[in-house]
């Protein structure tokens, strides 16, 4: 039984709002966008971070220095460092600004093969390198109608986390996208909030009350600046991973204000 949730845990917490924006923005794109973004930054009641592409990463962390938006990648090597061609480290990228790296996303999943025990990995190098983890879990169109969302999503924590302490996860962030709600049309809000009880209920299972109540759990699948409120509004959803909707800034910011 959950007695609490994130948002209420001791003091009201900001909804965290990230843009993935996936494969788009050079880095002169990514500096305008934040520019424009960080201007609007002070009035926005939520925690803002952006997920750029690796090219695009150093030239939006200098944007956003003395701001409170924070940068961060949607992929990262497995290893410290070493004969691995193509890959990226943690230590790489918390040179260039790094705090915050998306981690099993579907796409990454479904086009580039990774596996519960490669994000695993991941997410231990994230825990070791001080890069703070967002988990990326959803089911297919087919698991939900075959009654096995909450089986799912509760065996892709488990795979991604296992062998991790309650300590090793303070930092931890979930994030909820049914792979049939992205780039199509958003779950409803109380169909995202069921299968955000099942990963609450599971993390204070495995990890404790404090653990569960300190996580965020965000939802990702067609987030957009008319959804996003009635999203927010349930106990268990505590933000938002957004992707097509982070492209343009003024969407964008419509979006994070409410
Ligand atoms: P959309 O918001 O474009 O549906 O993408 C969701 C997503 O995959 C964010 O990581």
């Amino acid at each position: 039984m959950i007695i609490g949730s994130y948002k209420k845990n001791m003091v009201e917490k900001k909804a965290v709002i990230i843009a993935n924006w996936k494969m788009h923005k050079t880095s002169r794109e990514a500096d305008d966008f934040v520019r424009k973004l960080a201007s609007h930054a002070r009035s926005i009641p939520a925690q803002v971070m952006i997920a750029a592409p690796f090219t695009a990463i150093a030239a939006a962390s200098m944007a956003a220095s003395g701001t409170n938006v924070l940068i961060g990648a949607q992929n990262m090597s497995p290893f410290a460092e070493g004969p691995y061609t193509g890959e990226v480290s943690a230590r790489m990228l918390r040179e260039i600004g790094v705090r915050f790296v998306l981690l099993g996303h579907s796409e990454r999943r479904r086009l580039f093969f990774e596996t519960n025990e490669t994000i695993r990995q991941k997410v231990e190098r994230a825990v070791v390198e001080g890069i703070q983890p967002v988990l990326c879990i959803g089911e297919t169109l087919e698991e939900r109608e075959s009654g096995k969302t909450g089986q799912v999503l509760t065996e892709q924590m488990r795979a991604c986390l296992e062998g991790l302490s309650s300590e090793d996860l303070r930092t931890l962030v979930i994030a909820y996208e049914p792979i049939w709600a992205i780039g199509k049309v958003a779950a409803t809000p109380e169909a995202a909030e069921a299968a955000h009880l099942d990963c609450r209920q599971f993390l204070q299972e495995k990890w404790g009350e404090e653990t569960a109540l300190q996580t965020p759990i965000l939802y990702g699948g067609s987030v957009n600046p008319k959804n996003i409120k009635e999203l927010l509004k349930q106990p268990n959803i505590d933000g938002a991973l957004v992707g097509h909707a982070s492209l343009d800034v003024e969407t964008f910011v419509q979006l994070i204000k409410g």
